[in-house]
């Protein structure tokens, strides 16, 4: 069970991160992103599941904007569920999204019991994506669609300096791999049209105008929200990550799998 010490995502990161990236979001690019994540794929009425659901800006989205039916939200960490289900009642949207505290490992749900598998930027913390998808896979329906964003490696080889300075300033349990090692993985799990996209060229842009922000207009506000202290080590992970962004060795990028069959 995760105790109050392997809280990663603490207060203080949390009210940084929605400072920089968006009530509700831990990860970049807001409703446009989702967007973009989803593209092609309809929700409309569907059981779906958010592995890595953080404090829940995006099962509000599912819900209203793309009509899930229900959303399941999963994370192992307490306190961003507790900020989640606040969030979802404060919308009239309790009895639509339900969380989930769960262990790192294998899904507690029954075979075939979600039409969609969502997830944003949260697969970087899970080591074995191997065991990851073939678990996707089993609680899919058949016909359903596996859709996701992450933040992948360029290649297999040691991660750089650079790579290392910017792993380390984070202070995050990071595990990434090569896209190609998730598209393997998804074709070994099972599934088909299995589709990648890069989105390095796009967040490295981003980040370096939210890098300017953090030093400049948002300074003061995120000392008031988060402290001096935790203000600026992000600043100094936010220097870190846009050189590894610049080279090109930070990779986010989405992906879309569909499990064989037809969904009724
Ligand atoms: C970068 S945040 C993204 C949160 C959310 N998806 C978003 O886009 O705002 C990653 C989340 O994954 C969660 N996480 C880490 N390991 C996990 C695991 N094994 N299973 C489920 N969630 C996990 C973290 O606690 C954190 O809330």
């Amino acid at each position: 069970m995760t105790t109050q010490e392997d809280i990663e995502y603490s207060q203080q990161l949390v009210a940084i991160l929605e400072t920089v990236w968006g009530e509700g979001f831990l990860s970049p690019g807001g409703p446009e992103e989702v967007a973009m994540v989803l593209e092609g794929s309809d929700l409309n009425g569907r059981q779906v599941l958010d592995i890595g659901c953080g404090i829940g800006g995006v099962d509000i989205l599912l819900v209203h904007e793309y009509q899930a039916a229900h959303v399941v939200g999963i994370d192992v960490e307490e306190p961003v569920l507790e900020e989640s289900r606040r969030r979802a009642a404060r919308e009239g949207l309790s009895e639509h999204i339900t969380y989930h505290l769960v262990e790192p490992g294998p899904l507690p749900f029954e075979d075939e019991s979600f039409d969609v598998v969502f997830s944003k930027d949260a697969m970087i913390h899970i080591p074995d994506k191997a065991a990851l998808f073939n678990d996707v896979f089993r609680v899919l329906t058949p016909g359903g669609i596996f859709v996701a964003s992450d933040w992948m490696r360029c290649d297999a080889n040691p991660p750089s300096a650079d790579m290392r300075t910017y792993i380390k300033a984070e202070g995050l349990s990071f595990e990434m791999a090569p896209p190609e090692n998730y598209e393997a993985s998804l074709k070994e799990a099972g599934f088909e049209n299995v589709a990648l996209r890069d989105r390095n060229p796009w967040y490295a842009e981003l980040a370096r105008r939210e890098y300017e922000q953090i030093k400049g207009p948002l300074y003061q506000i995120l000392i008031k929200r988060a402290g001096q202290a935790e203000t600026d080590r992000i600043i100094e992970v936010w220097r870190a990550m846009c050189v590894v962004l610049d080279s090109g060795e930070l990779r986010p990028g989405h992906m879309r799998a569909v499990k064989p069959g037809t969904n009724s």
